[in-house]
């Protein structure tokens, strides 16, 4: 047999230096940075939700293909709550395995192969998979440190007749960087204007330090050209439970539902009963989950500043960039394999984010932060051996 096995539009995509990294966290005892994972879990009230949904027999069979009507309900009713938008349970919303299904099932509805897709780079790994598999190629919209701002114009040099969709990502993985609204509105002036549609990743909008999250969804003009997604998982601290969604006008929805039916069909059956409870909690619950956050990644960012690393702050998500030249480091990749040996520290190396410009990741880091504070002290505390 000579040809190989893996599909070749993947060739190359898969290996997951995350898998790697917490192995070595695990085998060198090592404080776990690296995947985005909280270590405490959510409100009790709702894994309780969860267990009583398993023993009452709530889900425990194939849900609705679009959601049950409770969680579909609380989407909605969350929408309105937080962004003022309105959206019909029945036909506007649909739940997914995760937001990363979402994101998988909206891609490969929308593009045929050959489209091309403007996505952020660096790049939340599935993008570019997913996009490798609908056949389409990605265009890179490079994020550059200090502050990993888009660049309007260069967006705007970068959409041809070929450009389908922009595949955007605000709070963004890995630099933490969120649109502010004049560059929302500018993206949705471009959009409209060469006439694209947009899949919008709010996994994290709920994570956002001092800077307020503006959704897609509502700048006038984007309905009918935007899927917008949603994570639980990232909002709740349940991240094991992959519920997400998927909403836009019935036209798209329908569309990311066909798709969705034959990757999944249906999933975590009785965590969706917990997580429409979870959206109905009190606004102090979602107040509370990012003030926490900003005191961590206030007193991490410190900590790793003193260190000696160069601290790319973030505005939202619970990851922070660094770079490590100042310390004389000279290769991510390498620094972080030899880290848990030498500091009992696990982080990610930043390139494995850069596709097309790697050599702008070369010498960046990306720390976790949403762990409980004496774990991240405990970290700084190791990572002070490395201060000159
Ligand atoms: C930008 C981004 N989108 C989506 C996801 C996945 O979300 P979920 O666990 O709901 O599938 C993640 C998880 O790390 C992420 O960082």
């Amino acid at each position: 047999m000579t040809r190989p096995l893996l599909n070749t539009r993947l060739a190359g995509l898969g290996n997951s230096i995350f898998g790697e990294m917490s192995a070595r966290a695990l085998a060198t005892k090592s404080i776990n940075l690296g995947q985005g994972f909280p270590d405490v879990d959510g409100p009790p009230e709702i894994a309780r939700a969860a267990a009583d949904a398993v023993l009452a027999g709530h889900g425990n069979q194939y849900p609705p293909a679009i959601g049950i009507p409770e969680l579909r309900a609380a989407v909605a009713g969350h929408q309105r709550r937080f962004y003022d938008l309105e959206c019909d349970p029945d036909t506007e919303v649909l739940i997914t395995a995760g937001a990363t299904e979402a994101i998988a099932a909206a891609l490969l509805a929308l593009l045929e192969p050959g489209d091309e897709v403007i996505a952020f780079e660096p790049y939340y790994d599935s993008y570019v998979a997913n996009i490798a598999m609908a056949g389409a190629t990605r265009v890179p919209l490079t994020l550059r440190a200090p502050d990993f701002r888009p660049d309007l114009a260069e967006l705007e040099s970068l959409i041809t007749s070929k450009t389908r969709l922009l595949l955007l990502n605000s709070p963004h993985n890995p630099t933490g960087m969120v649109l502010t609204r004049a560059e929302t509105e500018q993206i949705a002036r471009i959009v409209i204007d060469r006439d694209l549609l947009v899949i919008t990743d709010e996994a994290y909008e709920h994570l956002t330090f001092g800077r307020q999250h503006i959704p897609f969804a509502t700048i006038p003009g984007m309905r009918g050209r935007l899927v917008s997604v949603g994570s639980a998982g990232k909002t709740f601290s349940f991240t094991g439970w992959k519920v997400g969604w998927a909403t836009g006008t019935p036209e798209l929805v329908g569309a990311v539902r066909t798709t969705k039916q034959f990757l999944t069909f249906v999933s975590s059956g009785p965590f969706q009963y917990a997580i429409a409870q979870a959206l109905d909690l009190p606004d102090s619950y979602f107040a509370t989950l990012a003030a926490d956050l900003k005191d961590r990644r206030d007193m991490f960012a410190r900590g790793l500043r003193e260190i000696g690393f160069e601290v790319y702050e973030p505005d939202g998500t619970y990851f922070i960039t660094t770079d490590i030249a100042p310390l004389g480091e000279k290769d991510g990749i390498e620094f972080c394999l030899s880290l848990p040996d030498r500091a009992g520290v696990v982080a990610i190396p930043s390139v494995v984010f850069y596709e097309d410009n790697p050599d702008l990741g070369r010498t960046m880091v990306r720390f976790a932060f949403c762990k409980r504070a004496e774990v991240l002290r405990e970290a700084l505390d190791r990572l002070s051996v490395l201060a000159g």
